[in-house]
């Protein structure tokens, strides 16, 4: 058997991987269509060049089509994922006194868009094997005051929406879906983002779709929709004049030009997402009976999963190297890796010293003191996911099934050599 790389070794991969953003002559023809044809921006209701023909604008063509896309009534682009949660829940009339019920492990944005809106993150744990909010442990969360619950699609793999909404639907709470990772990923055939009462998306440059930046939000409710669009667009009510303001909105428009690379990147989402997902079922077979090695359970209502991230869970005793020996013996075997967040949102800062006015967030200080670090107890799902997981970014599963049996490869010949590291553990 070879030495592992990180100590001299031939790496398993030197080829590299696909690189992301994906992009070609199409972008390239869109953005040059939305420079030469003068409308630059979506803000405006009717545009026309010199010639005074009305030019269509490209942020609405995508809103349509990803909505029609994901099966949804409404789509309303927005300049970021963390922007559509906030718009989503300002729309839903969720603000000061309220308690919005949110995962711990994910991004920050799940837990600020609550506090941007001046209502309270109540963390709740996540399920060990999905990492996905815990339909079991939501019901403890609840208090008078909780009027949302936010799960995240982590990964790409879809929470259980059955019965979160049947939890929400029971005490009239509003849900809206994270799925910033799910473009394409569907629940029994339904599109993630269409199950709750609104779900939203982010076009960031690491999501599976991109425009660098951007932000959407999904929903079949045609009151929901005037008001994030409105709150989108500077207060502004469509039909109206452009100085007519009708509430507290903000400038959160997505550029033509972004929604130009948008709508081309959404041509190619089909085909990827076939693409990640044949390969990460794929890695799931190849690991399976490694000892130690665990990837995400795949819940009986996930039809497509749009694997944002591949993550599996090591169990550092049975395979006999710790989590941050892996990654660097993985790395240096020529697959990209981390170890994701280091530890769940309520340890930052932010929440453990409880300013949230000083922080810039518009809590009053007169607001009680929250216990932030009582977390700590209530979700060791979430604790020791930050200690064992492992995440390979979405573009390793765009490349061929070769190059996927070399991350499994890989994996197998760190197993196999792991009495090449220093014996500080049981190996
Ligand atoms: C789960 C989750 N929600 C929300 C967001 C926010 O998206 P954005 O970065 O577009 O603001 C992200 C982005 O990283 C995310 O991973």
């Amino acid at each position: 058997m070879n030495r592992l790389a990180l100590f001299g070794g031939t790496p398993v991969r030197r080829d590299g991987f696909p690189s992301w953003p994906i992009h070609d002559q199409q972008e390239e023809r869109a953005l040059l269509d939305v420079l030469h044809s003068g409308r630059w921006w979506s803000g405006t209701q009717a545009y026309h060049d010199a010639n005074s023909v009305e030019v269509p604008s490209r942020v609405a063509a995508f809103e349509s089509a990803f909505a029609a896309y994901c099966g949804a009534t409404y789509g309303l682009a927005c300049s970021t994922g963390t922007a559509a949660l906030e718009i989503a829940l300002k729309a839903a009339g969720i603000g000061p006194g309220d308690e919005v019920i949110v995962p711990p492990y994910t991004f920050l944005a799940t837990a600020s868009a609550p506090l941007l809106v001046g209502a309270i993150p109540v963390f709740c744990d996540v399920e060990a094997d999905t990492l996905n909010l815990d339909p079991d442990r939501i019901e403890e969360a609840i208090t008078p005051h909780t009027r949302a619950i936010i799960p995240v699609h982590f990964a790409g793999l879809a929470a259980d929406m059955e019965r979160i909404m049947s939890i929400a639907r029971a005490r009239n709470l509003f849900v809206l879906e994270d799925a910033a990772h799910a473009h394409g990923a569907t629940s029994n055939g339904r599109h993630l983002g269409t199950l709750g009462d609104a779900g939203t998306f982010s076009f960031q440059a690491s999501k599976n779709m991109t425009a660098g930046e951007g932000g959407l939000i999904l929903t079949d409710d045609p009151h929901l929709a005037e008001l994030c669009n409105s709150y989108i667009w500077a207060g502004r009510k469509l039909g109206f004049e452009w100085y007519e303001h009708f509430r507290l909105g903000w400038n959160y428009r997505l550029t033509e030009f972004q929604a130009a690379i948008l709508s081309q990147q959404l041509t190619r989402l089909p085909q990827q997402l076939a693409t990640r997902m044949s390969n990460g079922f794929r890695l799931n077979e190849l690991l399976k009976g490694i000892p130690g090695i665990q990837p995400l359970a795949i819940p009986p209502w996930v039809t497509l999963h749009s694997f944002h991230l591949y993550i599996l869970r090591l169990d550092a005793n049975s395979f006999g190297v710790s989590r941050e020996e892996f990654l660097a013996a993985l790395e240096a075997e020529g697959i990209p890796c981390s170890g994701g967040y280091a530890h769940p949102l309520y340890r930052n800062l932010m929440f453990a010293e409880n300013q949230f006015h000083a922080n810039g967030a518009p809590l009053s200080p007169r607001e009680p003191h929250i216990d932030f670090a009582r977390y700590v107890e209530l979700c060791p799902c979430a604790e020791q996911a930050c200690r064992e997981t492992v995440w390979i970014e979405h573009r390793v599963l765009l490349a061929s099934p070769q190059a996927v049996e070399d991350v499994a490869r890989a994996i197998q010949k760190i197993y196999e050599c792991r009495r090449e590291f220093q014996p500080t553990m049981a190996r």
